[in-house]
């Protein structure tokens, strides 16, 4: 009786030979705009205690209260597989006292991320961000730093139809403030709020602005708004990310509701959306953090940072580019040429040559029609014949030309080839 496979975990996928070079593609242009703006990456573990999450992105959140992977283990710690890297970052940040080795710490990440949210196109369990967190600066240039450096990255991605929206929701005191006013505001209008809209009145309200409801949005239309509450230094803080982002003429639009969906926000927040995406269009989040490091325990410490998602920047990347080719296959027949066979394709990889020669024991023409699939520049032919004369003849497959080349030449000579 045959067994029915296993299949992989709704909302998680496999990335195969036929996509993995372009993510492998995507992370080398990460890696570099990285080099240029200076950033190191940080690797953090895949698990980590479910506290954390609970401390930092806040429990009422969508994240924590619906889509963690949480569970006990076997000695009754209680353990997440990480939804976001914020909090891991600034954990490990306050844990190997990088803020004591240095004023100013600018990582990067790319990593493997856990939601249990409905999956669709652009949304899975598992998925991929690209991010950075920047720690020890308070003042507006980094702000700037951080949003040019996303942008930048998608510039280098040749990505279009991005845009950049931008808002403040100022420092705590602004934020009490405004939580208060938006509830009085909405108080009389509460039966008419959708579900999640009063839940979020009693628990997130400041979550309120980010509905989807045409009905609601109408509503806060005439409402309290974020920018009323803000202090002076919340306000000339914002008013300077946005002229230093006009002088290095990166295009933002204003976006007084964009309040992100996790707590430890404080002040500029912003959103990279691409018109190429369906309706998860959010390629990018990010935004400041300046409480975070104190609330987990550390010494007080301003932060920012974005992160941005692989899978939907791999579906807006139009770019045209193909994987790289084999450029030699040796076909071989008999058992006498097999050893001379293997050894040359050695003697061709340690020399830097893509080479590959066949292990089916396939007759000469399927080796050719193997050769051609796997779209090789040159064929070196080794048959019983070619050993007798201590030759092998070489085909270059794109002009049909061919040549016998001694034994001990082979190597010189395919050196001599213009390789692709
Ligand atoms: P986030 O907005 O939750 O922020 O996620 C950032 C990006 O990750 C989103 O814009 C989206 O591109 C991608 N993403 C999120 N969920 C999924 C999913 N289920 N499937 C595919 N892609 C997804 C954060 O995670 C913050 N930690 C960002 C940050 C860093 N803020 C400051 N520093």
């Amino acid at each position: 009786m045959s067994k029915r496979p296993i299949r992989s975990i709704k909302g998680t996928q496999d990335i195969l030979p036929d996509q993995s070079f372009r993510w492998q593609a995507l992370e080398s242009i990460i890696r570099d705009t990285m080099d240029k703006y200076n950033y190191h990456e940080i690797r953090t573990p895949a698990f980590e205690n479910t506290a954390l999450f609970l401390h930092s992105v806040g429990e009422e959140t969508d994240i924590v209260s619906k889509e963690m992977y949480s569970w006990e283990d076997q000695g009754g710690e209680n353990l997440t597989l990480k939804p976001e890297l914020t909090a891991p970052v600034a954990r490990s940040f306050i844990q190997n006292n990088l803020g004591g080795l240095n004023p100013i710490n600018k990582l990067y990440y790319i990593d493997s991320l856990f939601r249990r949210e409905r999956p669709q196109k652009g949304r899975y369990r598992q998925f991929h961000q690209f991010g950075i967190e920047a720690f020890g600066s308070e003042f507006p240039e980094i702000d700037v730093e951080v949003i040019a450096l996303a942008m930048s990255t998608f510039k280098n991605l040749e990505l279009n139809g991005l845009t950049l929206e931008l808002n403040s929701i100022g420092s705590k005191d602004c934020r009490d403030n405004f939580r208060k006013a938006i509830k009085e505001y909405l108080k009389p209008n509460f039966d008419k709020l959708s579900e999640t809209s009063q839940t979020r009145f009693n628990k997130n309200p400041l979550r309120i602005l980010d509905t989807k409801s045409p009905d609601e949005k109408r509503l806060l239309k005439d409402g309290p708004k974020i920018s009323d509450y803000w202090t002076s230094d919340d306000k000339n803080h914002f008013n300077e990310v946005c002229e230093l982002l006009d002088k290095i003429n990166i295009k933002f639009e204003l976006s007084p509701n964009l309040v992100r969906g996790l707590d430890y926000y404080t002040r500029t927040t912003f959103e990279v959306t691409s018109n190429l995406l369906g309706a998860q269009n959010a390629i990018c989040g990010g935004g400041r953090y300046d409480g975070l490091v104190e609330q987990l325990g550390g010494k007080p410490t301003p932060g920012i940072g974005f992160a941005a998602g692989m899978e939907r920047l791999l579906l807006a990347d139009q770019r045209n580019f193909e994987p790289t080719k084999s450029q030699i296959y040796i076909v071989g027949l008999g058992d006498s040429v097999r050893s001379l066979i293997v050894n040359l394709a050695e003697e061709l990889r340690k020399n830097n040559f893509r080479t590959n020669f066949d292990v089916l024991r396939r007759s000469i023409k399927s080796q050719m029609r193997d050769a051609n699939k796997l779209d090789a520049q040159y064929v070196i032919i080794i048959g019983e014949e070619e050993l007798s004369k201590n030759i092998a003849t070489i085909k270059d497959l794109s002009s049909g030309d061919q040549k016998e080349i001694p034994f001990e030449s082979i190597l010189n000579h395919i050196k001599s080839l213009p390789l692709k």
